[in-house]
């Protein structure tokens, strides 16, 4: 159950395929405040599913008591956006989580590239929004398979100070080349990508090509990571505060353990995504093996803090703060 209700205030068809959904607190009290790039967990009949919240229109924001988000009609999921989509009308009460950012927006002074890939513009929506009211300059790339994958055009053509590239992959016009965008950014520039792992792939890639280092590139995937099958080895996890000792399986991951052991600790998407499972690591006897895509890169380097449900240590022994 959501940490909090609200009620579904309007519904929009924004393309026959996406809809807008607008939140509103049940007594117009003011909703948890949030930066762009953060999303909310929504209740849905399976579970409960993340949605990026978009935070206004051109030139006004949301009222304080008021969420926007969109989503997109995927018949091949397991139903949430389908509950989303088809089920829940104006009236409804949905249960939502506070707001959580794993994709935050550095707003210093500098250049930047926004790029989105379909219904990945809404992160992408919000940080445009944000910079034009800061006044930072930025470019943004649009990509879609096609038109109907294309929300909120218009409105992301007035945000934006540069003319917008929006490009629909159609047969003629396949892949965007992502190189010739790099052309404008120096340092300090920062790119902000959130799209599928081929589009966020290429353009960390090529980001890393014109010398970007990964703190100036921020990537969010809405979909799970392809299955890898990676070289395993068994390892032991202490808990300290409970005393509770975990033999971890080379085909198992801590959180698999801890659940088959009747512990049940915080997690969400169990892929490395939603960054609700980091614990705090006390001491590991060999280097953590970070496979999530949450944690920055100082904080992976700094060995402090460890995504439970998909990564590891390479070494026999970790005891974990919890
Ligand atoms: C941080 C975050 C923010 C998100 N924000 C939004 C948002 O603003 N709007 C929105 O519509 N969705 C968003 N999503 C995706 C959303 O949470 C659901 O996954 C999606 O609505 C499908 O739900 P489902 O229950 O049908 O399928 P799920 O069980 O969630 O997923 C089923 C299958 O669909 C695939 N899938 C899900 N989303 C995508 C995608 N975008 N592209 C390719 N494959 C996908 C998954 O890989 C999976 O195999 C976000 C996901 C994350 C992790
Ligand atoms: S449960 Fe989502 S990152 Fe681990």
């Amino acid at each position: 159950m959501g940490q909090y209700e609200v009620t579904v205030a309007a519904i929009r068809v924004l393309t026959p395929t996406i809809r807008e959904l607008l939140l509103r607190s049940k007594d117009g009290s003011a909703l948890q405040s949030y930066a762009p790039g953060a999303h909310i967990e929504i209740d849905v009949e399976t579970g409960t599913r993340p949605y990026s919240l978009l935070g206004g229109m051109p030139d006004a924001d949301d009222p304080p008591d008021t969420y926007r988000i969109m989503v997109e009609r995927r018949p091949e999921g397991t139903g949430g956006s389908l509950f989303l989509c088809d089920k829940v009308a104006v009236g409804a009460t949905l249960g939502i989580s506070a707001p959580r950012n794993n994709f935050a927006l550095d707003t210093h002074p500098a250049n930047r590239l926004l790029i989105a890939g379909g219904i990945g513009i809404a992160p992408i929506y919000a940080m445009a929004r944000q910079l034009k009211r800061l006044g930072r300059p930025f470019d943004l790339v649009y990509v879609a398979r096609d038109a109907d994958q294309m929300a909120y055009r218009d409105e992301i053509a007035a945000v934006s100070p540069n003319p917008v590239l929006f490009h629909i992959e159609t047969a003629e016009a396949a892949s965007l080349d992502v190189k010739p965008l790099f052309k404008k950014l120096v340092y300090p520039s920062e790119v902000y990508v959130c799209g599928t792992h081929g589009l966020n792939k290429a353009v960390v890639a090529v980001a890393s090509a014109n010398g970007l280092s990964r703190l100036q590139t921020h990537e969010q995937c809405f979909a799970p990571p392809p299955v890898v099958v990676l070289d395993n080895a068994p390892f032991e996890v202490l808990l300290r505060l409970t005393g509770v000792e975990l033999k971890i399986p080379a085909d198992a991951t801590i959180l698999e353990t801890m659940l088959a052991n009747g512990i049940t600790p915080k997690f969400y998407c169990g892929r490395g995504e939603c960054g609700i499972c980091p614990m705090t690591v006390v001491s590991a006897d060999g280097p953590l093996e970070h496979r999530d895509h949450v944690l920055k890169p100082a904080e992976k380097e700094s060995g402090k803090r460890i995504c439970i449900c998909v990564s590891r240590v390479k070494g026999s022994r970790l005891v974990l703060d919890a």
